[in-house]
């Protein structure tokens, strides 16, 4: 018991200090960046007098998909090998969808569409709910 009164200090300081040291993996980094275009959109795509700003971010939000697009999902380590090129055909069908919606959002928002420009804003928020519960474990 007086053993377990040192341990467990011992045992919350190493575990902070584990998270604080676990790096980010480089698609970690890449949605990160994308986050945070993502975010901001969401404020202004409804605002024609956003326009280039809005584009600004909609090339952000497109580079880093093409980036993630080539990146392998840590999940996809935990695939039986067998199963694993299907698991990552299927992640780039996924990832390629939302490339698609992502230069439909950039048309809408070039010619001033507000209405089609929030449809494929929100469907870019449904394909990354499903690309979440399809390969990111939390
Ligand atoms: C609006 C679109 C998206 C946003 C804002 C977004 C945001 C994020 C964020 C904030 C993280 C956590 C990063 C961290 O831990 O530091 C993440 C991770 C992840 N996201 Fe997304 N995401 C989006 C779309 C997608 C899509 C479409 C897919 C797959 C088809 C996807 C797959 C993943 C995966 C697999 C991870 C874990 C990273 C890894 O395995 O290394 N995301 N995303």
């Amino acid at each position: 018991m007086k053993m377990l009164k040192h341990l467990t200090p011992l045992a919350i300081v190493l575990s902070l200090g584990v998270t604080a040291f676990a790096e980010d993996t480089p698609m970690e980094k890449e949605m990160s960046a994308m986050n945070k275009a993502y975010k901001a959109l969401k404020k202004s795509v409804e605002d024609p007098a956003a326009k280039a700003e809005n584009l600004k971010l909609i090339a952000d939000i497109k580079k880093t998909t093409e980036a993630s697009s080539k990146m392998e999902p840590k999940t996809a380590a935990d695939q039986p090998a067998a199963a694993k090129p299907a698991y990552l055909e299927k992640y780039k069908a996924q990832m390629a969808a939302f490339a698609k919606e992502v230069a439909d959002l950039e048309a809408a928002v070039t010619a001033g569409n507000t209405a089609a420009a929030k449809a494929s804003f929100d469907k870019l928020n449904e394909l990354k709910k499903k690309g979440h519960e399809d390969f990111k474990k939390d």
